[in-house]
């Protein structure tokens, strides 16, 4: 018999009725087709083709020719007895360079894709931005410039009034952190800048662009939908060494979480962070009214969540600390504990339940989702074609025992989307990580459901985790 045989099956852990069950992707990380119906060039278009950014110099084709097997994928996500389905819209294919009217075969594959699922009973969780910025916008500055943030806006009224008559569930921003940081701090993401004071400043664009857009949305959508909009955030979870370390905490934890989690919640971003930053910028690029833009409120807030982080005070406490995080100062991050999974990221479930109850005491009255977990490992293809990933399964099992944790705590948790649907392109690791429930022989474009995606279809159809 199958393992994703229908018969039922009674959960050891059950989460609660009405939990959703997802999988999440990303245009850039799936679609290929680059150049096809008018899509504009991305920034992540130009880093992958610049010697030396992304592994082995991968780009986005063919990564998993999403754009013209979207069917197969959506039938495939069905067939898994997934509620909800998690995807990125690519600004390039919508708005070419960034501003201008809509290009229209662009948005019709977004139509195609929303009917199809909904065909399928699966509920469409938009995001807007999931990191490929129109080159054309980098170009005038990228998120250092204000400009970025309207631009977004009306790119987001654009497909509001679209798709807003069929997508109740929105969001703004996959992981601004990663734009901001990597994008512009540490050079690891496109465009590839180094300029610790340009993170910031992108960090603010993002966030502004973020409250326009929700602005935009709520506007834009017909009046008979209501719509459910968020940010997706990957709030780190900073544990301290030992006594003594709650400093490095209180930094690590500013620049990471509350840089976001203040303007979008508690009325602005905190003075601490200023004070932590001032020898970099005095933040005048935020202007009057901008944090109250950003508060605009939200309906849910969606959380990724891989790996956890410990920091510790160094004695000089004016040391530059290295890595993505602008400014820092007196801080060192140890290194990861095994066990560790493919890529290299530390395993700690127990991360999870101490994020989610703290998002939950910070913001009581928010639904929250894990929008993103999962775990990268090499895969075997075995002889008879089956791909039998149990590290990846146990992974999984892990983080969902503490999201039941979570839940059983009292977190308003309401759903989980496992990254990844299938394997996919991984920025600058290229094709090397496998995140995927699903196999993808990149060459002949065969899907094969890992023992992992087998299991998660079993959980997911169960209501809970399964023996
Ligand atoms: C976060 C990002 O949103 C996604 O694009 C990426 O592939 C996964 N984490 C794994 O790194």
């Amino acid at each position: 018999m199958s393992e994703t045989t229908t018969a039922p099956v009674t959960p050891l852990l059950r989460f609660p009725e009405g939990f959703r069950w997802g999988v999440a992707t990303a245009a850039f990380q799936i679609e290929g087709h680059t150049t096809a119906d008018g899509r504009g060039q991305s920034i992540w278009d130009t880093f992958a083709a610049t010697p030396g950014k992304v592994l082995n110099g991968d780009g986005g084709d063919p990564a998993c020719e999403h754009y013209v097997r979207y069917r197969e994928d959506v039938a495939l996500i069905k067939s898994l007895g997934l509620t909800d389905y998690r995807f990125s819209i690519a600004w390039p294919r919508i708005q070419p360079t960034g501003s201008g009217p809509a290009n229209e075969a662009g948005l019709d594959f977004y139509d195609r894709l929303v009917d199809e699922l909904l065909g399928a009973g699966i509920n469409p969780v938009a995001t807007l931005y999931h990191w490929d910025l129109p080159q054309a916008l980098e170009d005038a500055g990228g998120w250092t410039n204000r400009e970025t943030s309207y631009r977004f806006a009306e790119y987001a009224e654009i497909m509001a009034r679209r798709l807003g008559d069929r997508v109740r569930d929105w969001s703004t921003l996959n992981e601004p952190w990663c734009s901001a940081y990597l994008g512009y701090v540490n050079g690891h993401h496109a465009p590839g800048r180094t300029e610790p004071l340009a993170g910031l400043q992108a960090v603010h664009h993002l966030m502004l662009g973020h409250g326009l857009a929700v602005r935009a949305i709520r506007d834009s959508v017909p009046a008979q939908a209501s719509p459910r909009i968020s940010v997706v955030l990957n709030l780190a979870q900073v544990d301290p060494v030992g006594e003594g370390d709650e400093e490095a905490v209180r930094k690590v934890d500013g620049l990471s979480n509350r840089v976001f989690l203040g303007p979008l919640f508690h009325g602005g971003y905190p003075e601490d962070v200023k004070d932590d930053t001032a020898h970099l910028t005095d933040w005048s690029f935020v202007q009057d009214g901008d944090e109250k833009i950003i508060a605009s409120p939200l309906d849910w807030l969606g959380i990724n969540y891989y790996t956890t982080t410990r920091v510790r005070v160094l004695e000089d406490a004016e040391a530059p600390t290295p890595g993505p995080l602008p400014g820092l100062r007196g801080v060192e991050q140890l290194p990861a504990r095994e066990p560790l999974t493919g890529i290299g990221w530390e395993q700690d479930p127990s991360g999870l339940v101490r994020l989610l109850t703290r998002v939950s005491r910070d913001c009581p009255e928010l639904p929250l989702f894990v929008t993103e977990n999962g775990a990268a490992f090499p895969d075997t293809v075995a002889e008879d074609g089956s791909i039998d990933d149990i590290e990846r399964l146990a992974y999984y099992d892990a983080h969902l025992r503490a999201a039941h944790e979570a839940i059983e705590q009292g977190v308003n948790l309401r759903g989980y989307f496992a990254w990844s649907l299938m394997d996919n392109y991984e920025w600058a690791f290229g094709y090397s990580q496998r995140f995927g429930l699903t196999h993808v022989d990149y060459e002949t474009q065969t899907r094969t459901v890992k023992r992992s995606g087998h299991w998660y279809s079993r959980v997911a159809r169960a209501g809970g985790i399964v023996p």
